[in-house]
């Protein structure tokens, strides 16, 4: 129940300070309503370089996994405590065919067939009844996902058409927060954020640009949603697409963007995937794309990106001291500060929470949806690849300055109608369309 609202000072002892957190959105366990949702996705669990000739302990989603490849060359991610007594797999034996458990010798294939009983005879009825937990996953371009969901509704393996711009490097990465995926990922449709935390709280954390007062806005996409930003920005209208694809996975433009020069669907530069390991910590896995056109003065640093670490400010607590970090704090501040898991009830959202709300709305509708027996939703693939919207835009306009909110509101409007109707489009077919918007409305 709300409790009564009471303005002015010193309201500490009314104040409410304790609540429930937001079950539905946030747990991730076995058989809760969250964590069936984020399983029926292919989700990242590991970088390849993690993966050495020891099984690597992983958890996921709330299980201990162990994540090994066999001497054939084949991933195996299993779970990790031995079906035969229990004894951790993180401490087996990687065989040429599967990982055999270091107590009694029980032998496992990749998919958890029970190979052989250790000292039993091979025709112990054991080889039959017992099975290792085990899940599929696939590797891709650095990074091990795996699909942790009923086998039965596993879906192709999406690769995602910023992946192949022409030109451009990745680079995977890993960060750990120790806080709820959620609150992690819906920073990413917190857009005024930008302008508070890494412009003016902390001096300016990213391109000088991205601190200039934007009009936002907010639209949904066939993958889940994207916030719409419009700067002017000298005599340039810089419009940016920053993506959820639901259910956790995230794209931004690039870091450093000063919209010094015109350009139509530019594509991003971090494609990542907020992964709960828990539900008080999430894993971040992704790639951090680079090339000249994402970042024409040099800016990014390729060598700091890996395992807890990325090219840009604020993002884990290792990079800075306590005291430097209270100066300055980042992304990673403000969440893992949010508490471990963030209590909705106890927020006063604001007009410019509107893309957190719609992004929760969007979640609980699905969430709820696979509850109710709905298949859940997969992305449409144009030649095996599938079409996203995360893009910057930047348009020489004259008057650019004298334009009012309205008509950067338009403008911001008809980028995002262009970039989410081209879907079905080459992508140099989608800047063309893009790039006709612009001029059809600057001429
Ligand atoms: S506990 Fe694994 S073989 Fe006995
Ligand atoms: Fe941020």
């Amino acid at each position: 129940m709300d409790e009564p609202v009471r303005a002015g000072g010193y309201q500490g002892y009314h104040a409410r300070v304790e609540a429930r957190e937001d079950a539905e959105l946030t747990h991730t366990g076995r058989g809760t309503p969250g964590g069936e949702y984020l399983r029926r996705y292919w989700q990242p669990v590991a970088m390849t370089s993690e993966v050495g000739d020891l099984p690597l302990a992983v958890r996921v989603l709330g299980e201990d996994l162990v994540l090994f490849r066999d001497r054939g060359g084949r991933l195996g991610l299993l779970h990790r405590h031995c079906a035969h007594r229990g004894a951790s797999l993180e401490y087996g034996i990687v065989a040429e065919r599967g990982i055999v458990c270091c107590y009694h010798g029980w032998h496992y294939d990749i998919d958890g067939t029970l190979l052989q009983a250790g000292s039993e005879p091979a025709s112990s009825p054991l080889h039959r009844r017992v099975t290792q937990g085990a899940y599929p996953v696939h590797e891709h371009a650095g990074i091990v996902f795996a699909y942790l969901g009923p086998p039965e509704d596993r879906p192709a393996f999406p690769v995602y058409d910023t992946e192949q711009v022409p030109g451009i490097t990745a680079r995977a990465f890993s960060i750990t927060t120790p806080c709820n995926w959620l609150q992690v990922y819906e920073n990413t449709q917190d857009p005024i954020h930008v302008l508070h935390l890494h412009a003016r709280s902390s001096g300016v954390q990213f391109g000088v640009a991205s601190g200039i007062d934007q009009v936002i806005d907010y639209r949904e996409t066939p993958l889940g949603m994207i916030n719409v930003q419009t700067r002017v920005v000298g005599s340039r209208l810089w419009t940016r697409t920053t993506e959820s694809i639901l259910p956790n996975g995230n794209q931004t433009g690039a870091i450093w963007e000063e919209a010094e020069s015109p350009k139509y669907f530019r594509r991003s530069a971090i494609l990542r995937w907020m992964v709960p390991v828990d539900d008080v910590t999430t894993r971040t896995i992704g790639w951090r794309f680079f090339s000249r056109e994402l970042d024409p003065r040099g800016q990014d640093d390729p060598s700091r990106v890996g395992k807890e670490s990325i090219d840009f400010v604020g993002q884990t607590a290792d990079e800075r001291d306590y005291t430097a970090r209270q100066r300055q704090p980042g992304d990673y501040e403000a969440q893992v500060s949010q508490r471990s898991i963030a209590v909705h009830a106890l927020e006063h959202l604001a007009s410019s929470d509107a893309g957190v709300a719609r992004l929760r709305r969007m979640l609980r509708e699905r969430i709820r949806a696979l509850a109710g027996g709905e298949p859940p939703a997969r992305p449409a693939l144009r030649d095996g690849v599938v079409s996203t919207f995360c893009q910057d835009t930047v348009c020489d306009r004259s008057g650019a300055d004298t334009l009012d909110e309205a008509a950067l509101r338009a403008h911001g409007q008809r980028v995002a109608d262009a970039v989410i109707e081209s879907a079905d489009l080459e992508p140099e077919a989608r800047a063309r369309r893009i790039r006709t918007c612009c001029e059809s409305v600057a001429s």
